[in-house]
């Protein structure tokens, strides 16, 4: 399983005593890419629950679509 993931952030987010959940106690990041609350973690992951170890995805405006290949700009371009 590939999941293709699209951030615009261009430097680190520094963590603060208020990012940590009052219930739990701790701070979770987001490694799946969907979060809207990124960089914690939403719950957003469990959309990824059923995704096949073969495929490729791509989440966009709440739909996710298999990819049948990534093409860089450079072989696009025929380079
Ligand atoms: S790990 Fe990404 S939303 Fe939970």
């Amino acid at each position: 399983m590939t999941r293709l993931v699209e951030l615009d952030g261009t430097g680190p987010r520094k963590l603060d005593p208020s990012d940590v959940d009052d219930e739990k106690g701790d701070v979770a990041i987001c490694q799946c890419g969907l979060s809207d609350s990124f960089p914690f973690c939403d719950g957003s992951h469990r959309r990824t629950e059923d995704e096949a170890e073969a495929e490729t995805y791509v989440y966009r405006d709440g739909e996710r679509a298999v990819v049948d290949r990534v093409v860089t700009a450079e072989e696009a371009d025929g380079e």
